[in-house]
């Protein structure tokens, strides 16, 4: 005979397993990324052009696309010139470009990075932006 109390038991057992994950990260030493973008370069744009080169959505989720788009386009196709979504043009450059702007890339990139334990191995060849300890 089937017994509604073990069943229950049995869902709430279930329960806490598929939801260990979540609660298992809780209150770690964790905190949220935030990436600052208080460079000297940023700032020179007034605060409503501050501004990537492509929407800020759109680098969130895909600026490793991106990244990969640009290398291709320098080191198959030979072409230095992207041009974005608004008809802008960027010199296609990890350190000219990107670094230039996000200058803090410990505050910035790594600040994410961490967070989601991801670590791009680009660093090896391109030249990180000189920081200051902090
Ligand atoms: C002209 C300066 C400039 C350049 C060049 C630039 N960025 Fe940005 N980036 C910004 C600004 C300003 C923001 C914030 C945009 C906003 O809030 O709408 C931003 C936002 C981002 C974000 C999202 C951050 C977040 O908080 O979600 C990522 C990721 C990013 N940039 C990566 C890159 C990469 C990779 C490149 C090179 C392909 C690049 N950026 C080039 C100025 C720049
Ligand atoms: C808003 C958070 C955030 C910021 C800011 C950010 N990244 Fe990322 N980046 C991520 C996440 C999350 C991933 C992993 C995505 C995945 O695996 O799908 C990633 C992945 C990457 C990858 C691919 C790495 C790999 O091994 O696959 C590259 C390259 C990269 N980021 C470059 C940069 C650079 C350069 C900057 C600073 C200019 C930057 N990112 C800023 C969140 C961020
Ligand atoms: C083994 C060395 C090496 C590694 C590692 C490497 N690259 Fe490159 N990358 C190069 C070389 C060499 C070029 C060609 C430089 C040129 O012609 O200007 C290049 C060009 C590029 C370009 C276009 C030109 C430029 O100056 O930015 C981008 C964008 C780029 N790589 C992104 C990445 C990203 C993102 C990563 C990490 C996920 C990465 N690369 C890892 C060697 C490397």
């Amino acid at each position: 005979m089937y017994n509604s109390r073990n069943i229950i038991i049995g869902l709430i057992i279930f329960a806490a397993f598929v939801t260990f994950p979540f609660y298992n990260n809780f209150g770690k030493a964790v905190t949220k990324p935030d990436p600052k973008l208080d460079t000297p370069e940023i700032q020179k744009f007034p605060e409503n052009e501050r501004r990537c080169v492509e929407p800020k959505e759109f680098m969130k989720a895909g600026h490793m696309q991106l990244l990969n788009g640009w290398r291709d386009s320098v080191v198959r196709y030979g072409n230095r010139i992207y041009v974005n979504d608004a008809g802008k043009e960027f010199e296609i450059s990890l350190q000219n470009t990107c670094m230039k702007c996000h200058s803090n890339k410990k505050k910035f990139c790594d600040e994410c990075h961490n967070y989601a334990a991801v670590k791009p191995y680009c660093w090896k060849c391109h030249i990180e932006p000189k920081e200051k300890e902090t």
